[in-house]
């Protein structure tokens, strides 16, 4: 199984269009201690030639173009994207769809809850369900990913809810279990992906689940709670926002703590989060409790 991160930030990229928060700065300066960083996605492919996005990023376009793999190949309309699994309907999340409108058959997978947001929203229709599967993801269970048509991919996903919130432009409704949830991503040979883009809390249950688990992609949203506040660029905390911070005692390295998984990376990285910056003491402490921060364009092979 080949694991691509195509984006490794969270909404708004790295830098964001209009923030010069302190780790921002850095990065319009061209200080090389950061790397810049677009919205938040993964690709996942079995035989290296039919990918799955999970989760489409308003920046899906850019990520394409920087990802060879998934360039279209011989004559006339062809592409390597096979489909797309969304955890949640973040703008971050399901803004890329938009992006995959030209009539290309794809299988889309999500809970009932996400689809049904999708449905509601007219402008997804642009994604004809006459060319564009869509596929429901059931809480608990495991389901195969399909290529258009229905032939296997390789691949299959469980589903199971994690600690979270509906996207922020769905606030004001009542919360769901199926708002955001995490994948356990298989292939044939037993490779397995945990990711977690979003997450409020890192519960034994969420512990449990990804036990065995080769590679952990998780929420590295903020390294505290604060953090958006103490950098003048906003009034939410990380709580409030659905994501649990990286540093602190409630944090998710004291969380994850003891977790014998080989690769563990932090991914959906807020642009405020000085983790972004190498050599800061906040990376030193993720890379000294085992953990990386995603960049874009990184494989793994499982
Ligand atoms: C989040 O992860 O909390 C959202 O992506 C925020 C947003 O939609 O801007
Ligand atoms: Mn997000
Ligand atoms: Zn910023």
């Amino acid at each position: 199984m080949k694991v691509r991160v195509l984006g490794s930030a969270a909404g708004g990229g790295f830098p964001q269009w209009n923030c010069r928060c302190p780790v921002c700065v850095l990065a319009w300066n061209g200080d090389p201690r950061v790397r810049p960083r677009t919205q938040s996605s993964i690709a996942v492919s079995a035989d290296g030639a039919h990918w799955f996005l999970f989760n489409a990023s308003p920046d899906l376009k850019q990520q394409i173009a920087a990802n060879p793999p998934l360039h279209p190949r011989g004559q006339g309309r062809h592409s390597p994207i096979a489909g797309v699994v969304v955890t949640n309907a973040d703008v971050d999340h399901v803004g890329g769809l938009l992006s995959l409108r030209e009539r290309q058959p794809l299988s889309l997978y999500g809970t009932e809850r996400v689809l049904a947001t999708l449905a509601d929203n007219a402008i997804f229709g642009v994604l004809d369900p006459q060319v564009v599967e869509r596929h429901t993801l059931v809480l608990e269970q495991t389901a195969p990913l399909c290529l258009p048509g229905g032939a296997s991919s390789g691949l299959s996903v469980e589903t199971f809810a994690v600690p979270g919130k509906p996207a922020l432009w769905l606030e004001g409704g009542t919360g769901s279990r199926e708002d955001t949830v995490g994948l356990l991503v298989r292939d044939g040979a037993g490779a397995l992906l945990a990711y977690i883009p979003a997450c409020a809390q890192v519960t034994e249950a969420v512990r449990e689940r990804v036990r065995g688990a080769k590679l952990l992609l998780f929420d590295g949203t903020l390294w505290r709670d604060d953090e958006m506040i103490a950098s003048g660029v906003g009034s939410k905390t990380g709580a409030r926002m659905g994501h649990v911070s990286i540093g602190g005692p409630a944090g998710s390295l004291a969380g994850w703590a003891g977790i014998s998984i080989p690769r563990k990376l932090f991914i959906h990285i807020n642009n405020t989060n000085p983790v972004l910056i190498e050599g800061s003491e906040e990376r030193q402490a993720v890379i000294e409790a085992g953990w990386d921060i995603a960049e874009d364009g990184q494989e793994f092979l499982l």
